[in-house]
């Protein structure tokens, strides 16, 4: 089986066969973490550019880490040393790297739709690595395959997204893959953080629950997102404090979960506001190896892209 499309824009469009299809590539590759050589010659030849018009330290070093591992090349773009600040459209900025001979182009960009201009105009091949408020598909890739690596099935699974769902591309994304693979999803946080819009979309398999307590119940996982300062608009959140007591993810509320439920961040975690420490560093925190994780699915996304 192959993916249909040459680039991966989102998990909106993606098939359930296809999403388990990436799911079950990135299992061997996160094998070979645990090899003395961590490398496969799957990709020698090609070129993969990183272009992150936005920060991001695990996007970006495990999209660069995913490329090295299968030997492809890879071309850094630093935006703030670019001709983009000289004005340079991002179409051009494209067009150029395609007249280099480059083979991917891996983009983070503050706008909706910016990596589907690229992949609708350019012979090669995109991935998003979070646009706007839109998707960030790997992200929500890996939190499936941690899910399913540690409860066997995304099929029943009870998972609850919590916080700052308004402006959170990651959660657009978990929303896709999970209700494409059969959980059942919650979303939980403030009213004014939890878009109405998303019940139109996915009214039969989601629901909204503001009550932190009864949200969590049954959940199987919580998925901590974290407060987006750079997104937020004046009073959306008129207190922290209120907005930690409610529904910070802190271990003063770890009695209302189950035992055995996981707790995952996409990172950077603000510690002390969406988190607290004990939470994210204890016994129930899957952190780390959704960053592991990470490297091994974007080397299946790369993989499975070139073979589109
Ligand atoms: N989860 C995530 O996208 O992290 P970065 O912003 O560090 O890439």
């Amino acid at each position: 089986m192959k993916l249909k499309s040459k680039d991966l824009l989102g998990l909106e469009n993606l098939s359930k066969e296809e999403i388990q299809l990436i799911l079950d590539t990135a299992v061997p590759f996160k094998k070979l973490f645990t090899q003395s050589i961590k490398k496969v010659p799957t990709l020698r030849g090609k070129t993969v550019a990183h272009l992150f018009c936005e920060p991001s330290t695990r996007t970006r070093a495990s999209f660069e880490l995913a490329a090295k591992r299968l030997s492809a090349d890879t071309l850094d773009i630093p935006v703030p040393l670019s001709s983009v600040q000289k004005g340079e459209s991002l179409l051009d900025t494209g067009k150029t790297l395609l007249a280099m001979k480059v083979d991917f182009i891996v983009m983070r960009h503050g706008e909706n739709g910016a990596p589907e201009l690229l992949a609708k105009n350019l012979k090669l091949h995109v991935v998003n690595a979070g646009d706007g408020t839109h998707e960030h598909p790997t992200q929500g890739l890996l939190d499936l395959f941690t899910l399913r690596e540690k409860k066997k099935q995304i099929q029943g699974l009870n998972v609850v997204i919590l916080g700052d769902i308004l402006h959170s591309r990651v959660a657009r994304s978990n929303l896709w893959g999970l209700t494409k693979l059969g959980a059942k999803v919650t979303l939980c946080g403030p009213e004014n953080l939890v878009s109405k819009e998303i019940l139109k979309t996915f009214s039969k398999s989601v629901r909204i629950q503001h009550d932190f307590k009864t949200a969590v119940k049954y959940a199987d996982a919580v998925n901590v997102l974290r407060i987006q300062k750079e997104r937020q608009r004046d009073g959306l959140i008129p207190s922290m404090e209120e907005y930690i007591k409610n529904y910070g993810m802190w271990s003063d509320k770890k009695r209302w979960l189950k035992k055995d439920c996981l707790i995952l961040h996409p990172g950077p975690m603000n510690r002390g506001v969406e988190i607290d420490s004990a939470t994210a560093d204890g016994d129930s925190s899957v952190i780390l190896e959704q960053v592991t994780n990470g490297v091994a699915i974007r080397m299946a996304v790369l993989y499975l892209l070139a073979g589109s």
